[in-house]
């Protein structure tokens, strides 16, 4: 069994931030912190939600709020693998709770060509990352690590499975919509005793 008051702790704090009507700024502030006391300890994410593919990442729906203000995801990457450059069109904290990921951002560029790189730094366990329209929304993660699984859990402004946004080619910089939808069909139990 899980210590999974962790979550549901953190879903209770987080709601009451959304009610209070915080503003993206002030969700990065106290948000953040929230977060951050999330991912430092690794003992509440049970297995089915930190299991990976063999082929490619998955991401699991954790919570989402009944209004759809903000979702909570795992997203669990085996050695090798990376998700496309893609945006995110609302706010989102990405929290390392196990192994290293590599963030990787984009810009768009001013005229139809390649994507532009304007960074690229590794987040180790406990680390957060932040990405919005407002402070860069364009990124590409992946698994810093070539022999071992890392697991991040990420909060959106939104029902982000549901969400539509964008892929981008690399190359061509040419956009694609997508809508990631998640892998589950359960969502952890926040209130078993
Ligand atoms: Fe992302």
């Amino acid at each position: 069994m899980t210590n999974l008051v962790r979550l549901r702790d953190f879903v209770r704090e987080f709601t009451r931030l959304v009610d209070s009507g915080a503003d993206e700024a002030r969700i990065f502030s106290d948000g953040r912190e929230l977060l951050g006391a999330l991912v430092a300890v690794d003992d509440w994410l049970p297995d089915e939600f930190a299991r990976p593919h063999r082929d490619r990442y998955r991401q699991f729906l954790l919570h989402c709020d009944p209004l759809e203000r903000f979702s909570v995801v795992s997203f669990v990457w085996g050695p090798g693998q990376a998700t496309p450059v893609h945006d995110h069109t609302v706010w989102g904290m990405v929290g390392v709770l196990r192994g290293t990921e590599r963030c990787q951002e984009f810009a768009l560029p001013a005229t139809p060509g390649p994507m532009v790189s304007t960074g690229s730094h590794a987040l180790p366990a406990g680390a957060i990352d932040l990405v919005s329209p407002i402070v860069g929304d364009i990124h590409r993660v992946s698994n810093a690590l070539a022999d071992g699984v890392s697991v991040s859990i990420h909060v959106y402004g939104a029902n982000i499975g549901a969400v539509a946004r964008h892929t981008f080619d690399l190359a061509s910089g040419e956009r694609k919509r997508f809508v990631s939808g998640y892998e589950n069909e359960t969502v952890p139990n926040l209130w078993r005793v």
